[in-house]
């Protein structure tokens, strides 16, 4: 098991105080995760000592740059349990399901085809399949969430048909904290011919990911989430899919010949890179990559189950908390979001804040949901490796200050 007591010496952030006194207690973990000391220094490292443009210069900088660039995209696929060349680097998992939109939906979805969603998706793998479904009159439809909190397979199967063309959906829910059946809606989807791409962004951080054994069709994640800078993420699409996709952004970089007509493209991977790469970025989610390897993503699953199940035991004894979501731990992964009876979630997030406890509250960017299930907003508890029990603990002590406030009031 991972002692997260001795991680947490690897991450400067957390020696924090805040407001005067209070020590830290960072549960925004599913917002941006924290970054050890490894990837800070690999950051520095590349711009201190190796810092120049990748693949044009004949020089010693130029070379090591490369060098660098193309190992670290190596190692994020073999993260993946993906090939080199089905990595596409990106900004972040928005910017990955954009990608398919531009790269690939565009040339292969018509008017009368259908993209399938779900009801708990974050806004970044709604408004993309929107916007084309608006431009092109395709239609989009949902599958609908279960009161308490899972995907409904039942209607899944039933809007599973031939005029699905695209299934869109969250490994993980940022808000409801459930794990979606992936490889059985895999499954389903490839019967009728649709293909799946899985927004990562929360499942990345917490569990084993094998791109091939998840047989989904892409996988978009963003790097900042699992202990890398902000700014880089990925996403890895399967060679089939690979090779019928356009590249999205068009320049230097990602040409073999270019003439006044005419323009060719590189090969994979380089036909996805567009312009000057994010190569310091790329380096530090690799050392992130590295620092995760180490402590085995299956101990880090382990221990993120752990902390999930202590906080559902815990927050279920608050006065007052309503939690969202499944109430089984193993059903869930990485956050717990809750409401507070009579009180806004930006008023929780306040109090928690004064006592040193740093958590999201609002719509977590699923408003449809929000809106479905009737939260005005809720307050988000989420985790990483270097989350204890004790920061579970201080969070249910902070609570009790707004029983105390708000009886007051
Ligand atoms: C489930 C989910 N999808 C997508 C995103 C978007 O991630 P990013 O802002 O890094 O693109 C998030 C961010 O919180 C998320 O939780």
């Amino acid at each position: 098991m991972i002692d997260p007591q001795k991680i947490r010496q690897d991450f400067p952030i957390l020696r924090r105080v805040v407001h005067g006194d209070k020590p830290l207690v960072y549960l925004d973990s599913a917002a941006t995760s924290q970054k050890p000391q490894a990837v800070l220094d690999a950051i520095v490292q590349y711009y201190t000592n190796h810092n120049a443009n990748v693949h044009r210069g004949i020089h010693v900088l130029g070379d090591e740059s490369t060098k660098m660039f193309t190992s670290a995209r190596d190692t994020i696929a073999k993260f993946f349990g993906a090939d080199s060349d089905e990595l596409i680097l990106t900004r972040n998992t928005t910017e990955g399901l954009n990608a398919v939109v531009y790269s690939w939906v565009e040339s292969h979805i018509r008017k009368e085809d259908t993209i399938l969603l779900t009801e708990m998706e974050h806004h970044s793998n709604i408004v993309p399949w929107q916007r084309f479904a608006k431009r092109t009159g395709c239609s989009l439809e949902y599958i609908r969430v279960s009161p308490d909190g899972e995907l409904d397979l039942q209607d899944l199967k039933k809007k599973c048909t031939k005029h699905i063309k695209l299934i869109a959906v969250a490994h993980v829910s940022n808000t409801l904290g459930v794990i979606n059946p992936i490889t059985d809606i895999v499954e389903l989807a490839h019967t009728v011919g649709a293909k799946v791409v899985v927004d990562g962004a929360q499942s990345a951080p917490h569990m084993p990911i094998n791109f091939h054994t998840l047989e989904c069709d892409a996988f978009a994640f963003s790097g900042h989430k699992m202990l890398g800078p902000m700014g880089i993420g990925g996403l890895v699409v399967r060679k089939e899919m690979m090779n019928e996709m356009d590249p999205f952004l068009f320049g230097g970089g990602m040409i073999r010949e270019v003439t006044y007509e005419e323009t060719t493209f590189a090969d994979l991977p380089d036909k996805f890179i567009g312009g000057t790469p994010d190569v310091a970025s790329t380096v530090g989610l690799a050392t992130a990559c590295e620092y995760l390897t180490k402590l085995g993503m299956d101990q880090v699953f382990a221990h993120d189950h752990e902390l999930v199940e202590y906080a559902l035991e815990k927050l279920s004894t608050v006065d007052g908390v309503n939690i969202v979501g499944p109430m089984e731990a193993k059903k869930r992964c990485g956050s717990v979001a809750f409401t507070y009876t009579g009180v806004h979630a930006h008023d929780v997030a306040q109090i928690l804040d004064s006592e040193g406890v740093a958590v999201r509250s609002g719509h977590h960017c699923t408003m449809p949901l929000h809106e479905k299930f009737g939260w005005i907003a809720t307050t988000r508890a989420s985790f990483n490796v270097y989350t204890t029990k004790e920061d579970i603990d201080a969070l249910v002590r902070a609570l009790a200050k707004v029983k105390k406030v708000f009886s007051r009031v």
